[in-house]
């Protein structure tokens, strides 16, 4: 990942796993914007999602992580942007599929579903696998990303 700028969102129901994900991020010196939520109260996914899709949009970032229960609901909301390439992971392989054939900029983690070494597994094939371009290049021009 040339650009260093990375964001990072969550729900209620990510934040536990979003706190541990700064720690390594930071230890990358990783010039991270941290778009909240900032507690365990609840709150509402989409509003989160749009905030990343806002931050891709206006190029404040190149790429975020996405922390919801299941990683899904805060994916969709992102996605709604042609800007966003949200893919929910749950492994390393998935991440690094996820780069490799879908150029993801967006990775989208269910801190309710993986543990935490997993969710490190994503982060650190999301942040280092290139995308592979080719045919792959075609298919990713088709879903008409911004
Ligand atoms: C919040 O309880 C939960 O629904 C949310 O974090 C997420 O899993 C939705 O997709």
């Amino acid at each position: 990942m040339s650009n260093t700028a990375i964001a990072i969102a969550c729900d209620h129901g990510g934040f536990d796993l979003k706190q541990q994900l700064l720690g390594l991020l930071e230890s990358k010196g990783l010039d991270i914007l941290d778009l909240g939520t900032n507690s365990r109260d609840s709150v509402d996914y989409p509003e989160f999602g749009a905030a990343m899709a806002n931050a891709i949009e206006q190029n404040k970032v190149s790429r975020g992580i996405l922390i919801c229960g299941s990683g899904i609901g805060i994916s969709i909301a992102a996605n709604r942007s042609p800007a966003v390439r949200a893919a929910v992971c749950h492994s390393g392989l998935s991440a690094r599929l996820a780069r490799q054939h879908n150029d993801a900029n967006v990775l989208s983690l269910g801190a309710r579903l993986i543990g935490v070494e997993t969710a490190f597994d994503c982060v650190e094939e999301f942040l280092t696998t290139e995308f592979e371009g080719g045919r792959h290049q075609r298919r990713v021009d088709k879903l008409g990303s911004s």
